[in-house]
């Protein structure tokens, strides 16, 4: 099973097309729809180390070292990356001039429910149980839910 979604740019120069983050799902594929060779900075970049590397460096205040970014190379429009996106952090850099940056990620899960899926949906879900069936059932949230 797939979840996708597509990223547009941010309006506002110097922003982060997407910040440093790890996703919430275990396999992700990001495929580049602008073409790259048409933009000035936004790259795809991934952080060489563990997301709790991560962690312990921003809570230590400190900057990520260049040497430990990788922005690997998209020769084109259509081009992807496949990545382990719950264990790997990664971003969309900030552009350097404004354009149509477009890149569009889709998400993979295990269709076997006995397999660890490694994901952190179970923690989504369980955030509101309630409302979650209530949204597939078209909204309806049992009126006990809120008391
Ligand atoms: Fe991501």
């Amino acid at each position: 099973m797939h979840l996708g979604h597509i990223n547009y740019p941010p309006t506002t120069l110097g922003e982060a097309v997407d910040k440093w983050h790890h996703d919430t799902l275990p396999l992700d594929c990001v495929m580049t729809v602008s073409d790259p060779a048409t933009l000035d900075g936004g790259q795809f970049e991934w952080f060489r180390g563990t997301k709790h590397e991560m962690a312990a460096m921003r809570d230590r205040g400190e900057t990520i070292p260049r040497e430990r970014i990788v922005a690997p190379a998209f020769p084109g429009p259509g081009y992807a990356i496949a990545l382990h996106g719950d264990m790997i952090v990664h971003r969309g850099a900030p552009l350097n001039t404004l354009a149509e940056r477009i890149s569009m990620v889709n998400g993979y899960v295990a269709m076997d429910p006995s397999v660890d899926e490694q994901s952190r949906s179970r923690d989504l879900i369980a955030l509101d149980v309630q409302r979650a069936i209530a949204d597939m059932r078209g909204g309806e949230v049992p009126p006990e839910h809120y008391e």
